[in-house]
């Protein structure tokens, strides 16, 4: 009987354990989600280096952290586009003035010490406080593992997943001097399991 009552009050200090915890991480999420006040990005320093920034979402990022002050660092392989959208930004955020400059590589081309160095030459004396890597490519359609043609893989692998390991090493030692910075790299539930069927390779670039 006494074994019977000891096993009752393990399992039920168990359970509430389990709710307990699970409790927990919703108060943590509601937390995290809707009542932490903002953090000011611009503790973290006064410019931010965005990668693939001349389109989609990399492009509405530098929009959004203009609007709260930063100065941008545009990384992208188009001089044109790099160009366009350095206007756009300083014609939008000319009072308080934006500061933006423009560093021209392409991420599928250069070697990883390549893209290190442009982007450490780039970023010389600009106080980085974030680097968002967000460049990234996947399939014009969709298609099995095995008709991704070598280019494309080749392509893929680098911009998905080496670039951003080259770029945070330029970036990194700059925040490591400071003792501050915030790195994202941009994800994608595409790697979330189960996976995205015929999507292969890009889910795995992007986990
Ligand atoms: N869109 C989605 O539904 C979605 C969903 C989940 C995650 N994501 C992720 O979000 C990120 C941005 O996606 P997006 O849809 O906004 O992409 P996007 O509209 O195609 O823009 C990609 C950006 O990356 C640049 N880029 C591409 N290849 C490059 C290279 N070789 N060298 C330098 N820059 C290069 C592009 O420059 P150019 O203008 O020169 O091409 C462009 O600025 C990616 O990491 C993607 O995996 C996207």
């Amino acid at each position: 009987m006494e074994l019977q009552e000891a096993f009752v009050v393990a399992a039920s200090c168990l359970g509430l354990f389990s709710v307990c915890k699970a409790l927990f991480k919703i108060v943590t999420w509601i937390w995290v989600m809707f009542l932490r006040p903002p953090k000011n990005l611009k503790d973290y320093g006064s410019w931010v280096i965005i990668t693939g920034s001349t389109d989609g979402i990399g492009k509405a990022l530098a929009f959004e952290l203009a609007s709260k002050g930063l100065n941008i660092v545009l990384v992208g392989r188009n001089p044109s586009k790099l160009e366009a959208t350095s206007n756009e930004i300083r014609e939008q955020f000319s009072d308080p003035k934006v500061e933006t400059k423009s560093i021209v590589v392409d991420l599928a081309k250069a070697t990883g010490g390549e893209i290190a160095r442009i982007i450490e030459d780039g970023i010389k004396g600009l106080d980085v406080g974030i680097l968002i890597n967000n460049a990234g490519i996947s399939y014009p359609y969709a298609r099995y593992f095995h008709e991704v043609d070598q280019e494309l893989m080749e392509n893929m692998l680098k911009v998905n997943m080496e670039a951003p390991s080259w770029v945070t090493k330029a970036v990194l030692p700059g925040m490591l001097k400071k003792k501050k910075g915030a790195i994202v790299n941009i994800g994608s539930a595409a790697s979330e399991s189960p996976s995205m069927p015929l999507y292969a390779l890009y889910a795995a670039t992007k986990s």
